[in-house]
Order: C-alpha cells, then sequence, then structure tokens
C-alpha cells in the first residue's frame, strides 16, 4: 500500500502495479468501480486464503451473484433485527465475563475478548452451537490467532497461490515449519469447519427444537442451489469465510473505539453523557435502531472505522461488459483494476488531520462526507455481514461503556474516567503502520489492554 501510493506521487491517479492489475487512487472513482453493476473479482488476495468455494473468492460474476443470492436474506436488515436478543445475550454473557475480571483487577486484552463475542455470534448463525469462547480461558484467542497468522503469510502466498491447497496435504508439522503456527491454525479451522457442516447435513432433518433459530447453512442446504453448490467442501469453504471475515473484522474495530475514546477523555465523557441519557436503565439495553439514532455515537463509530480500516488490502474488480470512466481515461472491459480504502480514510484532502481520533467531523456540519467512507466496501461484492456488523458495534460499545465506564467534569472543566483505564497501551497499538490484508500496526505493538475498576 505504501509502495503504490508512492507511485502515484510520481505517476499520476492510475498506476499499472503488475502485468495484469492498475492501481487507482481517485476517491471519486471508489463508486464507479464498486458499483451494482455487473462485476468480476480478480482473484488478487481472496486466491491467497485457499477457499476457492467461498462467495469472497468467486471470480465470475454471475456464480458470485447465485452463491451470495441464498445467504443475502440471512444478513439483511430484517433478519439481523431477529437476530438481535441473541446479539445481546451474547454481549451480556461476556458483561458477566467482564465482572469478573473488574473484581480480580486482571487485565483484558480488548482484542480477543471482542473476537470470542463476535465469533460467538457468528458460529451460531453458522452452525447453530455457540463456540463458548466467551467464557473460555483467555476468551481462547484461536479464531483472531489463526486470521492473524494466515495473513503473517499473505506477502507469500499471494505471490504463490498455488501453495495454499499444497500446504492442505502436508503434515501439521512441516507446515508449522514452513509457515508457522498461524496457518496450521487456519487448516485446523478448515478441518473443523467440514465436521460442522456434516454435522448439519446429518442432523438437518431433526432440526429444530435444539436449534434457536434455523441456521445459515440449513438456508443453503433448503435452497434451489444445484448438488454441486452443497458439497461439504463448498459450503466449509463459505463457512470458514464468513467466521473469519465475521470476528476479526468488528472485534479490532470495537477494540480500536474504546482505546481512542479512552486516550481522549473528553470526547469519552460527551459520548458517555449521550448514552447516560439514552440507556437511564442499564439493565433495559436499547435497540441497534435506537441507538442509530445516537448522532454522537454514531459519529464515533464512523470514525473508529475509518481510523482502523480493518481490511487494509487493496480491492479487485474488474468489469466484464463496461467501460469504466476514470477522469478523462476510458479503461476498457475485463482490465483488473484495483483501490486501497485506507488511502481513501487517511487522505489529509479528504479528512484534514487524517490521524485525529475527531468525531466532530461526522456530526452535522462537520467536514467528513460520508461518501468516502468505504469500510465495508460498496456495490454487489461489498460486505455481505455490514448490517451484523453495524449491530454488534453499536449494541457492544453501548453496553460495556454504559456498564462500565462513568465520567466525570473537575472544576477546571477537565473530564475524568473512572471504571476503565487503558494498560500500556496508545496509539501506536492501533494505528495502520502495515498491510497485511488485515491492517497492522507497527511490528512488536498490538496488544490491546484494558483494567476495570
Ligand atoms: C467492521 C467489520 C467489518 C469490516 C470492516 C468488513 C469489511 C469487508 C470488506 C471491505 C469486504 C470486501 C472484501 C473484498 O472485496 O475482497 C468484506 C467482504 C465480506 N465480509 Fe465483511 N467486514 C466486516 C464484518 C463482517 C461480518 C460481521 C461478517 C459476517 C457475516 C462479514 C462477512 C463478509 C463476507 C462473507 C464477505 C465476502 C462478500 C462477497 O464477496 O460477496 N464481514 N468485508
Amino acid at each position: 500500500m505504501y509502495k503504490i501510493d508512492e507511485l502515484h506521487k510520481i505517476y499520476g491517479p492510475i498506476v499499472r502495479i503488475s502485468p495484469i492489475e492498475i492501481h487507482i487512487k481517485d476517491p471519486d472513482f471508489y463508486d464507479i468501480l464498486f458499483s451494482n453493476g455487473k462485476r468480476d473479482k480478480p482473484p488478487t488476495w481472496s486466491a491467497a486464503f485457499g477457499n476457492p468455494g467461498s462467495i469472497f473468492s468467486t471470480t465470475p460474476h454471475n456464480l458470485h451473484r447465485l452463491r451470495r443470492g441464498t445467504l443475502s436474506h440471512y444478513f439483511s436488515p430484517a433478519s439481523i433485527r431477529n437476530m438481535e436478543p441473541l446479539i445481546q445475550e451474547d454481549i451480556n454473557r461476556l458483561v458477566a465475563i467482564l465482572r469478573q475480571y473488574q473484581r480480580s483487577g486482571e487485565p483484558i486484552n480488548l482484542k480477543a475478548a471482542f473476537a470470542a463475542l463476535t465469533s460467538d455470534i457468528i458460529s451460531e448463525s453458522c452452525f447453530g452451537t455457540s463456540q463458548g469462547y466467551i467464557e473460555a480461558s483467555g476468551f481462547n484467542s484461536h479464531v483472531i490467532e489463526a486470521t492473524e497468522g494466515a495473513t503473517d503469510s499473505l506477502p507469500f502466498t499471494l505471490q504463490f497461490p498455488w501453495i495454499v491447497p499444497l500446504m492442505e496435504s502436508l503434515p501439521n508439522k512441516v507446515t508449522v515449519m514452513l509457515f508457522g503456527s498461524g496457518m496450521n491454525l487456519m487448516h485446523e479451522f478448515q478441518r473443523e469447519c467440514e465436521d460442522k457442516i456434516r454435522q448439519i447435513i446429518r442432523t438437518r432433518d431433526d432440526y429444530s427444537p435444539s436449534l434457536k433459530q434455523k441456521t445459515i447453512f440449513h438456508e443453503v442446504l433448503d435452497s434451489n442451489l444445484p448438488p454441486s453448490e452443497k458439497t461439504v467442501r463448498r459450503l466449509s469453504d463459505e463457512a470458514r469465510t464468513i467466521v473469519g471475515a465475521g470476528t476479526v473484522t468488528t472485534a479490532v474495530t470495537l477494540a480500536s473505539m474504546l482505546v481512542y475514546l479512552l486516550l481522549d477523555p473528553a470526547r469519552m465523557h460527551t459520548l458517555l453523557e449521550e448514552l447516560k441519557e439514552a440507556i437511564p436503565d442499564i439493565s433495559r439495553p436499547a435497540s441497534h435502531k435506537d441507538l442509530h439514532k445516537l448522532p454522537y455515537l454514531t459519529a464515533v463509530i464512523q470514525e473508529s472505522l475509518r481510523l482502523s480500516s480493518t481490511i487494509s488490502f487493496r480491492l479487485a474488480r474488474s468489469a466484464p461488459d463496461e467501460t469504466l470512466q476514470c477522469g478523462n481515461v476510458a479503461i476498457p472491459p475485463n482490465i483488473n483494476m484495483c483501490m486501497h480504502a485506507p488511502l481513501i480514510h487517511l487522505s489529509p484532502d479528504l479528512f484534514p488531520e487524517p490521524m485525529l481520533f475527531n468525531p466532530e467531523r461526522w456530526l452535522p456540519g462537520g467536514s467528513a462526507n460520508p461518501k468516502y467512507l468505504v469500510p465495508f466496501s460498496k456495490g454487489t461484492r461489498n460486505c455481505i455481514g455490514m448490517e451484523l456488523a453495524n449491530a454488534e458495534l453499536y449494541m457492544t460499545s453501548a453496553t460495556v461503556l454504559r456498564t462500565f465506564a462513568r465520567s466525570e467534569l473537575e472544576e477546571d472543566g477537565r473530564a475524568v474516567i473512572y471504571g476503565m483505564r487503558l494498560l500500556d497501551t496508545d496509539r501506536r497499538d492501533v494505528d495502520v503502520a502495515r498491510d497485511y490484508g488485515i491492517s497492522r500496526c507497527e511490528e512488536g505493538r498490538g496488544m490491546m489492554r484494558i483494567v476495570l475498576e
């Protein structure tokens, strides 16, 4: 990402970064490339994860549309509204465990805690059973480690994607020796997903009372997709992507949001005042719909999504039968084009003082234009879990902050936060400094820890 940005400074908004791919740095082209038109997805980073059966890794538009069509209903705003009791129940489970940490004074690893929550929520939706990570020792950081481990190898697997299926046939020990334990955890996770899909297929006929609701994969199996689309491998590729994509992204955004706020007591105070009024009694949490109406919470979430830019990789599309206009350049059909969200989110031209955590820029009259906030991408192949992610971001931040944090203004007008403090954590642990597909902070940092008092 950083090298490509340097090349743009020399060569302008369109740079050919490889024999088969052009990179574009023109924020106004984003809506044109990531549109609702027909778009193929060139197998750039998607090929590096070894899950060819998932929607994420499907290249042709028509096949993607067919596959996504059976899933999109499950992630629609109406379905996510129905899921809210399950989401709140899991948040309450997390709050109960956080209370234990509060009593013992033991530090909390925020990324692991929130990844346990998001992983339990999405696993329940996929498989009908919770992973129980919230209650596991240290929040069982398995999924976050597997995702970070797999992305550690990304610079290598991107260049040699054929090595990923080959790795699956290697003994665990050899994979660990060559590619580290993260890649091995990824393969274990693949096998786990395959087992769970097999179990859903086996028990499909007696489905119901034991499950809180029909899972995503019951829906896919009941759909009119052809049998070739319902194989264990295809569905477990899909499951692994959904669980992986639905865990780390939201967890890191939530963790980063708490860090930005705890480093900025005045803004934390403004948010806590808004939450106090909106949720006078924390035993009666507010719905996602009501929380969405809160201007300051919304601005904090937008600013956290912008700054943390958790998907840092350049996203690629090609238009099979359309010529796209970028400024005065006409780009013919079937050219692989890509763009980087962080180069938009952190552009000083679009967001003055881009590294400043400044939710006010999103308030009415503020300088930020929502058109340039693209953390979930846009168009036909945008994030399918966007509605779920938003529900998790709003409901979790509101419940956790309203339960554990309190603020007071000193005589000199300074805000002081009680109940929650950072431990050895600062902006070096959150700021995007490296592009490993998912954004990473500088090497050797990244532990976001708090203590509850
Ligand atoms: C803050 C949280 C999240 C962010 C920032 C995020 C971001 C993104 C982005 C940028 C893409 C497009 C990737 C590409 O074009 O290669 C994507 C795709 C995807 N996301 Fe998310 N995501 C988040 C949460 C979730 C959640 C909760 C789920 C759970 C269902 C999820 C599941 C997926 C899937 C399955 C895709 C592939 C969609 C397709 O190719 O049609 N994501 N996400």
